[in-house]
């Protein structure tokens, strides 16, 4: 008898299933008519799915009015959606090989699964769920994006410079074959702004520079050389020109730049790809102390221009500068930036929409087909060069700050100062949080470009 009872319970376990896709170009098992019955009241995002017969019904076809991206990137958290809307069992898309962009679906899945419950004495229970689709390919770029956001959500108290980069060290990028840690007097003297920008803060926070390196293993001679950098600012006070309160509420997501680029090598080195890839990290903290920075002091920069500080709070352009010129001193093939770096681009396309520059047009139109292509958007604004004099010191080679307008393009042509002509280079200026309560009830850091960018390299670097 009990063994008969385990038996059932065993195959009910086990039993498959069915979440069928309606759409209008997907082979589906309603009639039109019930379509019309079952998908009359259905709306994106808030209703969208229906049981019956215990088969689950995804009702695509309330996602109709969207372009491409918009339809692809939504995909994403119809899959976090459905995850949520399944209860305990094993699943299976039944015509998922029909949908454009599938993978979304699939990797929304995933993320469907993602808690951040370190911090909380009561968990929330995890329900047993296996969705029969998955690949490994996909629960790696799911991984990536995990650890994105476990970086992104750990305060500042507990992860300072030093303790971010122990983790990539130690945990998520073990695989590195080689590891450099700049500090101290060798930062003051190589990296002066990356020093002059994290010197305000307390011991336990001191501003080091973390480079990791990696080669792809397959015997090709000529590897592309690529390097990311992030923007590292493990919290972001503003300086002496201090942030208001609310201004400063989610400045643990500073290093939300340095997140992403350890999520998108994370992407790159586990999908084994072939190519000489580098790392670079400045880590600080941005903080108030009498050995802070001023506003008007003057520095001397690793490539030799006299910056100017007139606000404190513009630091994460400084840190980016030293480096982006140390990194183009190797003659790299492609130089990619990764930072929080301005409201002003937050204020031009919300935050769903990291904005992009650079300085070659061809590898903007590559980048923008990547992002359609996978469902990751990513906008590109102009590098206008005709707003460079808004940059213009009175008393040294530029300042850190421009006007009040085009706040986004001028900090990123502060930093394209410090490019080499002949240097292939991408800028992205990201949010890295999810606010959007209308998707996701998830709140927090958040992976924002980097499977878009991930395809670039994949496509055109290899
Ligand atoms: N980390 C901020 C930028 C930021 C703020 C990004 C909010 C995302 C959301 C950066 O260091 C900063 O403070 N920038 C200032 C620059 C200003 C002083 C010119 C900004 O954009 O307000
Ligand atoms: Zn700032
Ligand atoms: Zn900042």
């Amino acid at each position: 008898m009990l063994l008969e009872v385990i038996y059932i319970a065993l195959k009910i376990m086990t039993i498959k299933k069915e979440i069928w896709l309606i759409d209008q170009c997907n082979n589906n098992p309603l009639n039109l008519i019930d379509l019309k019955i079952i998908s009359k009241n259905k709306s994106f995002p808030d209703n969208i799915f229906s049981e019956s017969n215990s088969k689950v019904y995804v009702f695509l076809n309330t996602l109709n009015g969207f372009s491409q991206l918009e339809f692809s990137y939504n995909l994403l958290w119809v899959g976090v959606k459905l995850n949520n809307f399944c209860k305990e069992g094993n699943y299976s898309i039944m015509n998922i090989k029909e949908l454009n962009c599938y993978e979304n679906l699939l990797l929304g899945w995933c993320l469907g699964e993602y808690t951040f419950d370190m911090y909380k004495s009561k968990k929330r229970k995890k329900l047993k769920k296996s969705l029969s689709n998955l690949t490994d390919k996909i629960r790696k770029k799911a991984d990536a994006i995990f650890t994105v956001r476990d970086l992104i959500n750990l305060p500042a108290n507990l992860l300072g410079p030093n303790e971010l980069y122990a983790s990539v060290k130690n945990k998520y990028l073990r695989s590195f074959d080689k590891k450099i840690l700049v500090k101290d007097e060798k930062l003051k003297k190589d990296f002066p702004l990356v020093f002059e920008v994290g010197k305000g803060s307390e011991k336990s926070k001191k501003p080091i520079f973390a480079e990791f390196s990696w080669i792809g293993k397959k015997k090709r001679n000529k590897k592309k050389k690529i390097i990311l950098i992030g923007k590292g600012v493990t919290f972001d006070t503003g300086g002496l020109n201090l942030k208001t309160g609310s201004g400063m509420t989610l400045m643990k997501k500073d290093m939300g730049g340095a997140a992403n680029c350890i999520g998108l090598s994370k992407m790159l080195v586990e999908s084994k790809i072939d190519i000489d890839l580098r790392l670079m990290l400045p880590l600080v903290e941005n903080s108030v102390s009498g050995k802070s920075m001023r506003p008007s002091d003057i520095f001397k920069s690793r490539k030799g221009i006299f910056v100017e500080v007139e606000d404190t709070d513009a630091e994460g352009r400084l840190i980016l500068a030293d480096v982006i010129s140390y990194a183009c001193e190797s003659n790299p093939d492609l130089i990619i930036d990764m930072a929080t770096l301005t409201g002003a681009s937050r204020v031009a396309l919300g935050t769903d929409v990291p904005s992009f520059f650079t300085n070659n047009e061809k590898i903007a139109t590559n980048l923008i087909k990547c992002s359609l292509e996978v469902g990751d958007p990513i906008w590109q604004l102009p590098l206008w060069k005709n707003y460079t004099q808004q940059l213009n010191s009175n008393h040294a080679d530029i300042k850190n700050l421009g006007g009040t307008f085009g706040g986004a393009i001028t900090a990123a042509l502060f930093l394209n100062m410090f490019v080499d002509k002949n240097i292939d280079w991408i800028h992205v200026d990201l949010m890295a949080w999810n606010l959007s309560k209308n998707l996701t009830s998830y709140i927090g850091g958040e992976a924002m470009g980097i499977r878009s960018l991930f395809r670039l390299i994949e496509k055109n670097y290899t």
